[in-house]
């Protein structure tokens, strides 16, 4: 593997073998001590029995105590251990873990997925859980094995022939279950996936009656996960009542083979009944083997997903801090692709801007404004080609400089669970007069001092249910928070009423006041009235781009003074 001793992953792994030293010692002390009772029953039987000293029995007694408390200790250690390090291991690991799940979200045919947490979360219950104690308990079966030859040899061969046809039905349970469980696993997963979605469109879905249906196709995912799972299941319940049998028997024929060596004055009566005690620990680690095995493969593949990303994502963590930028943007030869090899949704887009220019981007449906608005901010990285902001990359911003000098307004404002206030400041710290400084900024203090607890009203998830106005004006807020250089609003006006867009055209002529470098996304010309310049954006490439006048010109509309668009007029509402 290819994590460095002093990578966050390498840490954790050297902690993790220290903890299973530790473990290990205490696994030994454990089975040594598990000899303590079938050597009471054999001295019992074989002594106290045929001598009836009392005194001997009660010494034997504590002895045994003693013995099988000191175990429970030795147990409770290890489990404290391997809990303590589960623990340690998702603090150390979690906030990287989402923090590099975000970051590949954001890269250019990333994965969203959170993938990753539940790998972390998955490897926490296997190293904090009991899962691999049988691993554990296998280096001393030999001993048990030892104990039962010297006993007599048949007690040492019938032992390890129960272990060994106790393994086989481990294995055979292994192979023939393997395949219907993964089978399941896939088919779960898209059955929990649709109803995520069915969730998600619960209004759709109450509206238009689509209910019968969607049980439908959710019944049949839920067959196709269900047949294979009963099938393994089948499978498991068979071979594990094979073993338990074969267990059963072989303890009983142990029983047996003892009293006729009994008979046949070979061992004491003791040592039968030690015998089958000291057997059934001996094979009980093959039978859980497997399934200790099974659980160590699949933490592995946990791991090495995690460390996949947490080795990838290192760099954006040790970005360097830049002063203050003056707002020059330069895109040039922007290119973005979903996929490798797939179409280009951006292709060679190049313009720039200089510091306090404003401009609007308007294009059809899909033209690719959303897409290129995420370039701009450098929430998404190009393909090739490059957004810089006074020169430098912006997908290779500090995270501090992207909340210090980035406004982005997205195009489905998603707010996250928390108050109005926690919305604004970007879930940061901040006091409030620049929590109201934004607000007021973007025309949305008054509505928000309406709400119920005014910038305490708590929102998303068990708060209030923001109308998507609301959440617009408020995602105006948090774009405009702090003292942004770059500003990008996406078809910011899609969900105002008049007074919103009063709002929004009283922000925009702040912004342009304090000299912010402004991209604004718009369907019709009529928003982007308050613009130095227009892009018109058609399937991913630059059509027009120039001074508003100019632009307007060249498509035959009508050029007004910004001072007089309040409204938009039938010329300038014209689509490009
Ligand atoms: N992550 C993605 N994976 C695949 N295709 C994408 C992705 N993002 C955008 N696209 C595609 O790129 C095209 C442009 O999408 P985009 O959202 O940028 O359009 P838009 O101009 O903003 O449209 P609208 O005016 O409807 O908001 C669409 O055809 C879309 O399917
Ligand atoms: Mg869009």
């Amino acid at each position: 593997m290819s994590a460095s001793e002093n990578s966050i992953l390498g840490r954790a792994r050297a902690a993790c073998r220290r903890a299973y030293i530790g473990v290990g010692v205490f696994s030994g002390g454990i089975n040594l001590l598990m000899l303590t009772s079938p050597l009471f029953m054999m001295q019992v039987y074989d002594r106290v029995l045929a001598t009836r000293h009392l005194n001997t029995l009660v010494l034997l007694a504590l002895v045994v105590v003693l013995a099988l408390l000191t175990s429970a200790v030795l147990e409770l250690a290890r489990s404290a251990i391997l809990s303590r390090v589960g623990l340690w291991l998702d603090r150390e690991l979690s906030g990287p873990a989402l923090s590099a799940t975000v970051e590949r979200a954001l890269r250019a045919g990333g994965t969203r997925s959170a993938q990753v947490l539940r790998d972390l979360a998955a490897l926490r219950g296997f190293v904090a859980g009991h899962g691999l104690f049988p691993l554990f308990d296998l280096p001393w079966t030999p001993l048990f094995l030892a104990v039962a030859f010297l006993m007599h040899p048949w007690f040492g061969w019938l032992t390890l022939v129960g272990g060994a046809l106790l393994f086989a039905l481990a294995m055979a349970s292994e192979m023939t279950t393997r395949e219907p469980t993964q089978q399941a696993g896939v088919a779960m997963a898209a059955a929990l996936n649709e109803a995520d979605a069915a969730l998600r469109n619960a209004d759709a879905i109450g509206a238009m009656g689509m209910l019968p249906g969607l049980v439908r196709r959710w019944r049949e995912r839920q067959d196709a996960a269900l047949v294979p799972l009963a099938l393994a299941s089948d499978r498991t319940a068979l071979y594990s009542t094979l073993a338990r049998t074969v267990r059963m028997v072989l303890q009983n024929l142990i029983l047996a083979v003892g009293a006729v060596l009994v008979i046949n004055d070979q061992v004491t009566g003791g040592a039968m009944m030690a015998a089958s005690i000291i057997m059934g620990r001996a094979v009980a680690p093959f039978e859980q083997a497997i399934s200790a095995w099974k659980a160590l493969v699949s933490a592995r593949q946990s791991y090495q997903r995690l460390e996949t990303i947490l080795g990838v994502s290192a760099p954006a963590a040790e970005a360097m801090r830049l002063p203050r930028p003056e707002g020059r943007l330069t895109v040039d030869q922007l290119r973005w692709l979903p996929a490798p090899g797939a179409e280009a949704v951006i292709r060679q887009v190049s313009f720039s801007l200089l510091p306090g220019e404003a401009l609007g981007i308007i294009g059809p449906s899909a033209a690719g404004k959303t897409t290129l608005a995420r370039l701009l901010v450098g929430s998404q990285a190009p393909s090739s080609g490059a957004v810089r902001l006074d020169g430098a990359s912006l997908s290779l911003l500090h995270m501090a400089d992207r909340n210090a000098y980035i406004g982005y307004l997205p195009q489905d404002v998603e707010l996250f669970s928390g108050t109005v206030r926690d919305n604004i400041a970007r879930l940061g710290e901040a006091d409030d007069p620049a929590v109201i400084k934004a607000a007021t900024a973007a025309g949305a203090h008054e509505m928000i001092l309406a709400l119920p607890k005014g910038y305490d009203t708590p929102i998303g998830e068990n708060g209030l249910v923001l109308s998507g106005g609301q959440r617009q004006r408020i995602g105006l807020a948090r774009a405009l928070f702090g003292d942004p250089r770059l500003v990008v609003l996406d078809e910011p006006n899609s969900h105002l009423d008049a007074v919103g867009e009063q709002a929004l055209i009283a922000a925009i002529r702040s912004l342009r006041a304090a000299g912010v470098t402004l991209v604004m996304i718009a369907q019709r010309m009529g928003a982007v009235a308050q613009m130095d310049k227009i892009l018109v954006l058609r399937q991913g490439a630059v059509e027009n781009f120039g001074p508003r006048e100019e632009v307007l010109g060249r498509l035959g509309l009508v050029a007004k003074p910004p001072a007089e668009r309040a409204v938009p007029t039938a010329a300038t509402e014209a689509r490009p």
